[in-house]
C-alpha cells in the first residue's frame, strides 16, 4: 500500500518569518496524518523552515539544483549544498522551470542523479501543454518525459522518485484535472514504469497529482486509485488551506 505524499511548492513566495509562522502555525495541524508531508521553499528560506521544522513531521525541500557538485556556475546551488544544511527532498523539472529557465529533460536526468548521489530524494514533474493535450498527445508527452528523467537510475532509485504529474494549463489557472483524467494519465506513467522497471517498482513508485489543487478538491483527487497525493502551489501559502489538503482524508 503505498503512502499519500503531500508536498507543498512555495515557488518564489514567502520571506524568512513569513515561512516561521506558516511552519509554526502547519505543524500541530498536520501532526496526525497519516500522509508524509513536504514544504519546498525558497533557498533563503530552506534554514528557517527546517529549523522550525525540526520535531515535527514536516519535512523539507528545495525547488531546483545544479548537477554538479561545485564550481564556476554562478547562481546555482547544487546537491551536496542542500544535504549539508538538512534538506531531504528537491523538486526537478518543474514545468515553470522547463519553460522559463530551458531545462531540458536531459538536465532534468543529470539533476535527478546528482540529487541521489547526494542522499536527496527528488520530486519530478512531467505534464502537457494545453496544445499537446487538445492535440491529444498526453500519454505520448508524459510517459515520454518519465522516460528520459529516469533513464539510468537504479531500480533502487526509481522506487525511491517522487513523480508529480501536473498539467501544466492547470497551474495556477484554478483549472482541475478531473480525478478520472488525472488518475489515468497517472496510470499510463504507471504503467511506462512497470514496462521498464518491472511490476515491483510500478507498485511502490509515489506519483502525485499537482495543478490547482485544493482543500474543496483534494479528497476527490487523492481518493482515485493510482493518485498517491499532491504536490500543491498556491494552496500551499496558508496554514489553515494546506492543512485541510493534508487532512484531505479526516
Ligand atoms: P498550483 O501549482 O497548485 O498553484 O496550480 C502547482 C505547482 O506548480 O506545483
Amino acid at each position: 500500500m503505498r503512502k499519500k505524499v503531500i508536498a507543498g511548492n512555495w515557488k518564489m513566495n514567502m520571506l524568512p518569518n513569513e515561512a516561521i509562522s506558516m511552519i509554526t502555525e502547519l505543524a500541530p495541524l498536520v501532526k496526525d496524518t497519516n500522509s508524509e508531508v513536504i514544504l519546498c521553499v525558497p533557498y533563503t528560506d530552506l534554514f528557517y523552515a527546517l529549523l522550525t521544522a525540526q520535531e515535527t513531521n514536516i519535512k523539507i525541500g528545495a525547488q531546483n539544483m545544479h548537477w554538479e557538485e561545485k564550481g564556476a556556475y554562478t547562481g546555482e546551488v547544487s546537491g551536496q549544498m542542500l544535504k549539508s544544511i538538512g534538506v531531504e527532498y528537491v523538486i526537478i523539472g518543474h514545468s515553470e522551470r522547463r519553460q522559463y529557465f530551458a531545462e531540458t529533460d536531459e538536465t532534468v536526468n543529470k539533476k535527478i542523479k546528482a540529487a541521489f548521489a547526494n542522499g536527496l530524494k527528488p520530486i519530478v514533474c512531467v505534464g502537457e501543454t494545453l496544445e499537446q493535450k487538445e492535440a491529444g498527445i498526453t500519454e505520448q508527452i508524459i510517459t515520454n518525459q518519465t522516460k528520459l528523467a529516469l533513464e539510468g537510475l537504479t531500480n533502487e532509485q526509481v522506487k525511491n522518485t517522487i513523480i508529480a504529474y501536473e498539467p501544466i494549463w492547470a497551474i495556477g489557472t484554478g483549472k482541475t484535472a478531473t480525478s478520472e483524467d488525472a488518475n489515468n494519465s497517472i496510470k499510463a506513467i504507471r504503467n511506462k514504469i512497470l514496462e521498464i522497471y518491472g511490476n515491483e517498482v510500478a507498485e511502490d513508485v509515489i506519483i502525485q497529482y499537482g495543478g490547482s489543487v485544493k482543500s474543496s478538491n483534494a479528497k476527490e483527487l487523492f481518493g482515485a486509485s493510482d493518485i498517491d497525493g499532491g504536490l500543491v502551489g498556491g494552496a500551499s501559502l496558508k496554514a489553515e488551506e494546506f492543512s485541510k489538503i493534508v487532512n484531505y482524508d479526516k
